[in-house]
């Protein structure tokens, strides 16, 4: 259809089109009522479906329902483990329609993120009488949010108002002031009657001072989204298998590719890494490989390349545009928890495949529900408000912008194994790190790969390359650890190599002129651990000593060293700076044996 001319594609159906449309709205404002006619009057209800219903009110003596013909096939669903019971199906003349009915607000959410459905469009629902309440304006802005363009409003309960155009007009002006003040725009907005069935499959016979589309009219009328397969490659990986048989080498990438296309021999990138590699091939379960595979696929390729990559990267072709990559994310969000959301504490932030810690680093506006107002001066975000925040991260994380594409920049919040709140990417912020991890990216990039592997280099060393940074006050013995911790485990058969700071400020660092600025500082630490990280690439042991390391240090030497790689051990029991130190150590005796304690429970040494 992509290539016909537009009034044609409108003309010409397409039977097997599938839309999912979610339906939103106060309670009790007529969502389950106007779904039920939807499928009574396009004639969607299996065979006796309707009088069925009607003779069980009858009996019961209980007046008939639309909504009841919802429930009662979500009854005859339950038995059927295949469907999920919070969706209904019907078909127009132009297409099948999936219609999720008012799912709780945290499935909806987690199902939009997770990728469980995907809501192309939405009808939200204001009860005429009762008017715009809190969710009819929550609602418009989770739809806002979750990146919903196309919206019909539909004014119910027409005929408790005697079918009034004043009553619609004042509540259409009312609700569109809203959404323009959240910068959304609705498709349309329709008087309708769910009970008496005016303009919802059908025309009204009440109301012809009204002209425009009905309810199913309007949702034909919605326009399918792009595949997504033409958008950039993202592919958010979730596992690496390795095969172990037979000596074989392989690893498989696995994932499920959001948007864009994969083929044997692209050429891709991993972030937030930067580790590239080209694609061997794509492997398809107890079938021969295939050539290629495309958005909403489970795939699974091998590298021509070795190279290390970690589940929770975004994989994207080098002819794509790239992820961001940042530590800090201005953010949208919806808070489901009971407990409001607040500053200092650490939340679980899912995106894509990645978790990554999370904390509020400001708060910018948070909008009270009920008034559609937003306040400049909340210091936390109560259950069922909505906010847009800063977060501050534990580490780099791969996303993309919620106006570029939307899969990878929507996440969840995680509080105790339950989410509590789900928002988009509006911004990735730039930190004092941003610049550096550029450079790194850049570095990777074009980093030319050598013939062994770190895992060949890590099984035939019996270590994990690793950087033992050792600070302390000046006069705590640094240096002599570092000597006897090299003496100790070089004997022990460690490839191990200490490098004091001195040794790379007088080299390396000649040309950079002391003047006791941060910014030269900072060039000196940068350089350090670009250094490091060559000699970690080699596969050594690094111990690193270096007077009263600050944790801002610690955070430019992990823009460029994975911080897995990372132990800092503080000498003394003086601490002058704010570094989190991985150990303390008080007594210089015992600090051999405590620091490579300390390396075996991380698992950078493998033999005891
Ligand atoms: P929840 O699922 O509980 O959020 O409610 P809902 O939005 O699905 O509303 P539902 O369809 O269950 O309707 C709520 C009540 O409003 C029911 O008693 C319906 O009969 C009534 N109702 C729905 N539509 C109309 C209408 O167009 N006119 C009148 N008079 N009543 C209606
Ligand atoms: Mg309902």
């Amino acid at each position: 259809m992509m290539n016909q001319p537009a009034s044609e594609a409108a003309r010409l159906p397409d039977a097997n089109e599938k839309m999912d449309i979610v339906f939103v709205g106060h309670v009790d404002h007529g969502k389950s009522t106007i779904v039920g006619r939807l499928m009574a009057d396009t004639g969607s209800l299996p065979q006796g479906k309707l009088e069925q219903v009607r003779e069980s009110c009858a009996r019961n003596s209980r007046p008939f329902e639309y909504a009841f013909l919802i429930d009662a096939l979500k009854d005859e669903r339950s038995q059927n483990i295949t469907i999920d019971s919070a969706r209904v199906f019907f078909k127009s003349d132009r297409r099948h329609y999936i219609i999720i009915d008012a799912p709780g607000h945290i499935e909806f959410i987690k199902n939009m993120v997770t990728g469980a459905s995907r809501a192309e469009a939405a009808l939200l629902v204001i009860d005429a009488q009762e008017g715009v309440q809190e969710n009819s304006r929550r609602h418009g802005y989770l739809l806002k949010m979750l990146g919903i363009r196309q919206i019909a409003v539909l004014i119910n309960k027409m005929d408790l108002v005697g079918y009034r155009q004043e009553q619609f007009e004042q509540l259409r002006a009312e609700y569109s002031t809203y959404l323009s003040g959240i910068g959304v725009q609705a498709t349309c907005f329709i008087p309708v009657s769910g009970r008496e069935g005016d303009n919802v499959a059908g025309p009204s016979q009440h109301m012809g001072w009204y002209s425009g589309p009905t309810v199913l009219q309007a949702l034909d009328s919605f326009e399918k989204k792009r595949a997504p397969v033409e958008q950039a490659l993202r592919i958010p990986v979730q596992d690496i298998y390795r095969f172990t048989l037979f000596g074989d080498d392989r690893r498989i990438v696995a994932g499920t590719i959001s948007s864009g296309a994969l083929a044997a021999g692209d050429e891709i990138v991993f972030y937030p890494s930067g580790k590239h590699s080209q694609v061997k091939s794509i492997e398809a379960f107890n079938r021969p490989a295939i050539q290629r595979s495309e958005a909403g696929q489970a795939t699974g390729f091998t590298l021509e390349q070795q190279i290390y990559i970690q589940r929770g990267e975004i994989a994207t072709r080098v002819s794509d545009p790239a992820p961001a990559v940042s530590k800090k994310l201005r953010v949208s969000l919806f808070w489901l928890g009971k407990e409001p959301m607040v500053a200092r504490k650490t939340y679980v932030l899912k995106l894509g495949t990645a978790r990554v810690k999370a904390s509020i680093e400001k708060i910018i506006g948070v909008m009270d529900a009920a008034s559609g107002k937003i306040s400049n001066d909340k210091h936390q975000i109560e259950h069922h408000e909505v906010a847009e925040i800063e977060l501050a991260l534990n580490r780099e994380l791969a996303f993309d912008l919620s106006d570029t594409l939307s899969d990878t920049s929507r996440f969840v919040i995680v509080d105790q194994f339950e989410i509590c709140g789900g928002g988009i990417v509006l911004a990735e912020v730039q930190d004092s790190e941003s610049q550096l991890r550029e450079s790194v990216l850049q570095r990777n990039l074009r980093w030319i790969q050598g013939g062994v592997t770190l895992e060949q280099r890590a099984e035939r060393y019996s270590q994990r390359p690793t950087l033992v940074l050792i600070t302390g006050k000046k006069g705590t013995g640094r240096k002599q650890t570092a000597r006897d911790l090299e003496n100790r485990l070089f004997q022990e058969g460690r490839h191990v190599y200490y490098l004091g700071f001195g040794s790379v400020i007088h080299g390396v660092d000649s040309d950079l002129k002391p003047n006791g600025s941060l910014e030269v500082h900072r060039e000196h630490v940068r350089r350090l651990a670009e250094v490091a990280h060559l000699l970690l690439d080699a596969g050594f042991i690094l111990i690193l000593t270096a007077v009263e390391v600050t944790q801002d240090d610690l955070e430019i030497m992990e823009a460029i060293i994975d911080a897995k790689h990372i132990e800092t051990v503080w000498m003394g029991d003086d601490v002058t700076t704010d570094l989190l130190f991985d150990l303390k150590v008080e007594e210089r005796e015992t600090a051999v044996t405590q620091i490579k304690h300390l390396l075996q429970e991380h698992g950078a040494i493998f033999r005891p």
